[in-house]
């Protein structure tokens, strides 16, 4: 008698051939095997923007499938996150994330509609993006010391942009103006992208922002660096000084920016997409733009989605009370 066990491993040569030939190829395939969205929750043109178009760019070469990014903005990048943690955990709604949206969120806000540990899978940290003061360029103050003395003297008057509360930029500055004891007014914007070219046209005085969206315009002269708040000066901007070098030390602030899916995310897709952004950063060409733009690469053990787990858990827990109080 023949088995079901003998027919079975005998199939592909003789009864289930035609099964077996249309099993393997469906496999093979299943994932990508559509156009990808990818979330980006700040202004087109920004950091964030940026650093996800460069990696993307690159990971949908080796997925084979296009990476459409959605940029939608408001609530300092709360709105899309809330969007992305809701999506469908299918691999083909994801999102890049910050320091913000992903930590200085939850104690910001006390309603928020997502944890960023509980409701997404960490697939990869893409870049480290260390912030610099920044002002227009015919702000009065010539260096840092003028700065603090200047924003000191008239912070009813002075106007600091950012991207809205619990964005990188609205942090950062936070942070600045704790250790100034000031509270100048804050601008909001959708982005950093936009508020840079407020900065740009003089409308607005100063802003905290990440170094990726700073490095063309310090180098075109349309704006002022006074400082990057990073120990080492970075190599994009050698002759920006540190805050130490310039005399502010205590304001230190560096961002990051990492993908993520919605939770539930099989863990087969996850590796595939870790794979492919790890490949992508690896890549010369993405290297080198990343580098230009003063972005920091993470080393191969911190793109691992258990590193970035751990980043996330650990920025919450250094976030929270430096932000609690303000809320
Ligand atoms: C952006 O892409 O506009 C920024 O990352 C915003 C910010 O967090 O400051």
């Amino acid at each position: 008698m023949t088995s079901i066990r003998t027919l079975t491993s005998g199939a592909c040569a003789v009864a289930l051939a035609s099964l077996c030939i249309f099993t393997a190829p469906a496999k093979a395939q299943t994932y990508p095997t559509r156009s990808i969205t990818m979330i980006v929750p700040f202004a087109a043109g920004g950091p964030t923007d940026v650093v996800a178009r460069i990696v993307t760019g690159h990971m949908a070469q080796t997925l084979g499938q296009s990476v459409i990014i959605e940029n939608v903005v408001g609530a300092g990048g709360t709105t899309a996150t809330t969007r992305a943690a809701r999506a469908a955990n299918d691999g083909y709604t994801l999102i890049t994330g910050h320091m913000g949206t992903h930590a200085a969120s939850v104690p910001l806000y006390p309603k928020l509609a997502y944890h960023p540990e509980k409701d997404f899978e960490p697939i990869a940290l893409l870049a480290g993006t260390p912030i610099l003061i920044l002002a227009r360029k015919d702000f009065p103050p010539k260096d840092l010391n003028e700065f603090v003395t200047y924003v000191k003297a008239n912070a009813e008057k002075v106007n600091a942009a950012h991207a809205g509360v619990g964005s990188v930029s609205h942090v950062s500055c936070e942070l600045l103006h704790s250790i100034l004891d000031v509270k100048p007014v804050s601008v909001p914007f959708s982005g950093t992208g936009p508020a840079m070219n407020a900065l740009v046209g003089g409308q607005v005085d100063y802003m905290c922002d990440q170094i990726v969206n700073a490095v063309p315009q310090i180098n075109a002269g349309t704006i002022k660096a006074y400082a990057i708040a990073t120990p080492q000066r970075n190599p994009s901007l050698p002759n920006v000084p540190t805050t130490a070098e310039a005399g502010l030390p205590k304001f230190q602030a560096q961002a990051w920016n990492a993908m993520f899916a919605p939770k539930g995310t099989s863990a087969a897709i996850v590796a595939s997409l870790n794979a492919a952004a790890s490949k992508a950063l690896d890549d010369e060409t993405v290297k080198k733009r990343l580098l230009e733009l003063g972005s920091v690469i993470p080393t191969a053990a911190e793109r691992t989605p258990e590193a970035l787990a751990t980043l996330v858990k650990n920025e919450i827990a250094k976030w929270t009370p430096v932000l609690k109080p303000a809320t």
